[in-house]
């Protein structure tokens, strides 16, 4: 891989922590990575089988802020940051994000970065310990 090993970390962690707050405790979490159809490129998932996610709102879903279920999510807690953040790591490493659900069903996030220098990652976000997690730029 060539990335930024706090990216990865960060990027997992977001989507573990809505994976384990949207499956119920009989559910399933499941984590891997694939090459991706994109050579170069190596895909990260987390499944779920949680609730899922209806159709209409998939294409906002990595927008800042955005929440499927306001009262739901709020007594979740949380700020609606997690998906723009982990779409903003992707991004700057030359990868993307998808998503792929269905409601009753569950849940597939994926995102990929460079297993290779592509000349994008050589200058990879980091953080510090005391760094806030940068905001996506949509
Ligand atoms: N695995 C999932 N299953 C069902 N819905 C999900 C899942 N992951 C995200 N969502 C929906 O997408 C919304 C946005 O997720 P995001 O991680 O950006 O924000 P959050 O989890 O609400 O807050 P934060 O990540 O800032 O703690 C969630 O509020 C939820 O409605
Ligand atoms: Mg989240």
């Amino acid at each position: 891989m060539f990335c930024d090993w706090k990216a990865v970390h960060q990027a997992l962690c977001n989507l573990l922590e809505n994976a384990i707050k949207y499956t119920p405790d009989s559910g399933t979490i499941t984590v891997g990575t694939r090459p991706d159809t994109r050579a170069g490129f190596v895909r990260f998932y987390v499944r779920d089988t949680g609730i899922g996610i209806p159709k209409e709102d998939l294409p906002r879903l990595f927008e800042r802020f955005y929440r499927v279920d306001k009262a739901r999510s709020r007594e979740l807690g949380g700020t609606g940051l997690g998906l723009a953040i982990v779409k903003h790591l992707a991004r700057s490493h030359g990868g993307d994000v998808a998503v792929e659900s269905e409601p009753g069903s569950g849940s597939t996030f994926s995102f990929t970065l460079p297993d290779h220098d592509n000349g994008i990652g050589a200058h990879p976000v980091s953080f510090s310990d005391h760094d806030e997690a940068p905001v996506a730029a949509s």
